[in-house]
């Protein structure tokens, strides 16, 4: 089969219903699927294939849609079903926009629902590329429930399709069922439609029909053809909150299974959620209940613990991420060591060898090679110089009510203790600063400074007697 396809594609995505099983105020296909909202993933996998035109039939919530796809950059020509009368009358809603895109009569027609998030751009490549003028993706399914039927002749020649409702016992009992997901020239499909009739258990314009009007023809180039979807996942469509969870374990599975093929150890492939896109070099290992989300980048032999999440990330080589972290838009190093119960929010930048200990939270920082932040300290809008210690307990106080400010520490500094750092404010290389200090000027090179009360001691102090 040749990979190139030669007709034009324009893209019919159906979403007009009103999605009643969800029991949501929010839009059925903006309901998210691995942190991406259904229509997102249909929309990604039909923008691989270049088409035309993408054309989306709304009705309900139409202006939810529309909102999530102007923040999203998303092109698409949207067609108003005002009156949901079947999916074969949202398909001929559609047509008028398609001639108006100059779409040809031999131009291929992708129908696709959004509520079935995961067809892959494979599969749909599959389906425009058959010989003939129609092809239907369908599969085999255990629990054929709820699906229309796919109908064949004793030679095995599709014959149509029959809806659940309107099918008889021995119809029910067959196994392959309609996907919905179906291909047609623009001329089949403008000669088809116009003949759908709504009479039929539901009183809809069945989309379905069309197969059945196909195989009336009779005639070679209007032959259905079937493809089988590769995997059963590719099919599946979310009605509800038990499919969508359902379906989420499985994309999560199959994300994790195709890790652990690229070499990355995963302690448990169902703990494990990456609601984005996760590249990891060699060895890595990932415990249980990691969160991924957006990109996160791994290089060699990267360990994160238990209960991480991860948004936006790029780790070195030989990292470490302890337990209990939660680190977004920041940068690590090779051969840190972060964790665990470390907060790293956005803006931080940890060089090669840096260290934040338990309850240390960065916040736009620059932390130097090997410095350290060890214990329960708060480091916001700082530079960091290399080897430099930061003790335990350490405040920067970057904001004064109204503006932030700026922290910057030299190389080969000591900061002792419960010390308290009021930005703006210099501290230069091999200055040491003592515990329980609260600095509020500059201090220079190799200078100590202290900024606390001197202890008075009182020898045999009497304390005060209790008064009755
Ligand atoms: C449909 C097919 C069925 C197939 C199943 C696969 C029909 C009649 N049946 O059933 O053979 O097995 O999909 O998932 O098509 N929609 C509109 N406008 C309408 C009606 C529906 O845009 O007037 C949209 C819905 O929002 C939804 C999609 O079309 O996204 C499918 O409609 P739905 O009524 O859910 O069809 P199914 O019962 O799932
Ligand atoms: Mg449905």
């Amino acid at each position: 089969m040749a990979d190139h396809i030669t007709q034009d594609i324009y893209v019919i995505v159906l979403a007009a219903g009103k999605g009643t099983r969800m029991k949501s105020k929010l839009h059925k296909v903006l309901h998210p699927l691995a942190g991406k909202p259904m229509i997102g993933h249909v929309l990604d996998n039909v923008e691989a294939l270049q088409p035309k035109g993408i054309f989306v039939i709304v009705g309900h919530e139409a202006q939810q849609l529309k909102d999530w796809a102007a923040e999203d950059g998303r092109q698409i020509t949207w067609v108003h079903q005002a009156e949901q009368l079947g999916t074969a009358h949202a398909v001929q809603t559609a047509l008028p926009f398609l001639n108006e895109t100059g779409a040809k009569p031999s131009s291929k027609v992708l129908i696709i629902s959004g509520d079935v998030p995961l067809t892959q751009t494979s599969t749909f490549k599959s389906l425009c590329q058959v010989q003939t003028e129609f092809s239907l993706l369908t599969q085999v399914i255990d629990n054929p429930h709820g699906y229309g039927r796919i109908l064949r002749d004793e030679n095995g020649v599709v014959t149509g399709i029959v809806e659940e409702k309107d099918a008889t016992s021995e119809q029910r009992a067959v196994k392959e069922i309609n996907t919905n997901v179906m291909v047609l020239n623009k001329s089949l499909l403008e000669e088809l439609l116009p003949k759908v009739s709504n009479n039929n258990a539901q009183q809809e314009y069945y989309l379905p029909d069309l197969v059945g009007l196909a195989a009336e023809k009779n005639e070679p180039q209007s032959r259905v053809e079937v493809i089988v979807a590769p995997n059963d996942w590719e099919v599946q469509g979310v009605n509800d909150r038990v499919q969508l969870e359902a379906l989420e374990r499985l994309y999560q599975r199959n994300y994790a299974r195709a890790l652990m093929v690229e070499g990355v150890t995963i302690a448990d492939a169902s703990r494990i959620d990456i609601r984005g896109e996760l590249k990891a070099g060699v060895d890595c290992t990932l415990d249980i209940n990691v969160v991924i989300e957006g990109k996160v980048v791994l290089g060699d032999n990267v360990k994160i613990g238990q209960n991480v999440r991860l948004k936006n990330v790029v780790i070195g080589d030989n990292v470490e991420i302890n337990a209990f972290c939660d680190i977004a838009d920041a940068e690590i190093a090779q051969n840190c060591n972060v964790g665990p119960f470390a907060r790293v929010r956005p803006g931080s930048k940890l060089a090669e060898g840096a260290r934040l200990g338990n309850f240390v939270e960065t916040k736009n920082a620059v932390i130097g090679e090997g410095a350290k932040i060890n214990h329960l300290s708060y480091a916001g809008d700082c530079e960091i110089g290399r080897e430099t210690n930061i003790g335990a307990g350490t405040i920067f106080c970057n904001y004064d009510g109204v503006n932030k400010h700026k922290t910057i520490i030299g190389e080969g500094v000591f900061i002792g203790s419960n010390s308290s750092l009021v930005a703006p404010l210099n501290i230069a290389q091999g200055a040491t600063v003592g515990a329980g200090s609260t600095l509020t000027q500059d201090v220079p090179e190799s200078a100590l400074a202290v900024a606390r009360a001197k202890p008075r001691i009182i020898n045999g102090w009497k304390r005060p007697t209790k008064k009755n």
